[in-house]
């Protein structure tokens, strides 16, 4: 199964964004770890500290009693609350001396020595006067706890932030590194079959030079191959022009010089059909020309002259049939070479005449917006052939002879100069009829 392509700019911002996340936990943990110990540790020594003085005072003050047994609770100078309780007992566990607000119930029946961690106190005992006087010192977990808690929740308050910021930073940095791989995925979707030049490979990070290396070679190999099929084509045409032109001098004798009959018939149909051959090798000639591009001119001039110049070509018989609608206002002007054009409108006015119905007009409209139409009446084309009229070797039925170039010469010319021709059939405000309309740049 084929994997969806995911984007460079997610992949890395996920995947630098997850690992910078574990990276982050894991050191928060090892900084845990480590607080807790020394914290511990450093906790742990003050209450043995406080025990110790403690001890001493309270040796003292228990001595000089007159009654030792009786337990003796100190007043708070200020009423405060106890973070650290302490209990002076005796080795029995009677009661001697004791912090105001000591819970009993945290310390053991009997007093103990050294450090202890019991259910919610940490403990440590001392003894004085030969193992006569314990006291033990409580100090509540729950405060140790909360330390370490407000410090995890300070090494991990960062991550909040740090995953969004690393996110879009991470997008938007590697979108601003593949900057120059979208300009040049852009200039390479804006190639054409008419534009097989080298694509520029600026700004494209090292990974990715070699495929444009890759690409500007074949780009050249196909620029080679289609330059080779073209000259073929133009020279192959060009060289058939003579004798062509020779065998039909030579087949229009033969049909003058033959008598009535069935000679002069094939000579006939001889001379019909090198008039055909030459057709089409005149087709091709234009074709490998139309192939070539790049038809536009520097300087602009008046289309309505040219069109004139045009009809002005056409036989007699076509004059009187051929219509031109001009502007009235101003001289429509255009960019698009006249050669090329004429070439564009012969073919399309050779159509309306040949497929058109006989005897019917044909127009042929500029608008002041340098629209072209060429509109002639005649039979439907069937919709499920327009759309490959303008192929090549393409035709829909009609009893006119032809090779089928005629319109995809026509809609070489106008994709060359970046237009594009759009056929009608019926032609527009039309019943029946066929319209081929192109806007000139
Ligand atoms: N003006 C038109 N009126 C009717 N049909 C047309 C017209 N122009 C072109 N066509 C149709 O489009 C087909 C292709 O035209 P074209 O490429 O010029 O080839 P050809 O003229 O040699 O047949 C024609 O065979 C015809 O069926
Ligand atoms: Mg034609």
């Amino acid at each position: 199964m084929k994997s969806r392509p995911i984007s460079l700019q997610r992949r890395l911002g996920v995947g630098l964004t997850l690992g910078l996340v574990v990276l982050w936990l894991t050191i928060t943990l090892l900084i845990a770890a480590m607080l807790t110990k020394t914290l511990n540790k450093a906790l742990d020594s003050s209450l043995e500290e406080v025990a110790q003085r403690m001890l001493s005072l309270a040796v003292v003050e228990i001595l000089n009693r007159e009654t030792p047994d009786l337990l003796q609770q100190v007043v708070a100078l200020h009423p405060h609350d106890e973070y650290i309780t302490y209990l002076v007992r005796s080795a029995d566990g009677t009661p001697l001396l004791q912090s105001h607000a000591v819970d009993a119930a945290i310390f053991p029946a009997k007093p103990q020595l050294g450090l202890r961690t019991r259910a919610t106190h940490r403990l440590y005992g001392a003894s004085a006067v030969s193992g006569t006087i314990f006291i033990e010192v409580a100090e509540p977990l729950a405060s140790r706890n909360q330390a370490l808690r407000q410090s995890l929740k300070l090494l991990l308050l960062p991550l909040i932030f740090l995953i969004p910021l690393s996110l879009l930073g991470i997008w938007l940095f590697v979108g601003y590194s593949l900057g120059g791989v979208k300009t040049y995925r852009d200039a390479l979707e804006a190639r054409g079959a008419n534009d097989l030049t080298p694509v520029a490979a600026n700004n494209l990070p090292t990974e990715i030079l070699p495929i444009a290396e890759a690409v500007n070679h074949l780009l050249a190999r196909l620029r080679f191959t289609l330059e080779a099929e073209r000259s073929f084509t133009a020279n192959s045409a060009h060289e058939l022009r003579t004798p062509l032109a020779a065998a039909l001098a030579q087949a229009q004798r033969l049909r003058h010089e033959v008598p009535d009959g069935s000679l002069k018939e094939r000579a006939i149909r001889i001379e019909k059909s090198l008039g055909e051959l030459a057709n089409l090798s005149e087709k091709l000639l234009q074709l490998a020309k139309a192939d070539l591009g790049g038809f536009l001119v520097e300087a602009p001039y008046d289309l309505g002259q040219i069109l004139g110049y045009l009809l002005g070509e056409l036989s007699l018989e076509a004059k009187a049939r051929v219509k031109l609608f001009l502007p009235e206002a101003k001289p429509v002007t255009s960019l698009v070479d006249p050669d090329a054009l004429a070439i564009l409108m012969r073919n399309l006015i050779e159509n309306a005449l040949k497929h058109g119905a006989a005897n019917q007009p044909v127009e042929v409209h500029l608008t002041i917006e340098g629209v072209l139409r060429v509109v002639n009446a005649g039979p439907i084309v069937p919709a499920e052939d327009m759309q490959h009229l303008t192929e090549r070797f393409v035709r829909s039925k009609t009893l006119a002879s032809g090779s089928g170039l005629g319109l995809a010469i026509a809609q070489t010319i106008a994709l060359g100069v970046g237009t594009k021709l759009v056929l009608y059939s019926p032609a527009k405000g039309r019943e029946d009829g066929f319209e081929v309309s192109l806007k000139l740049p």
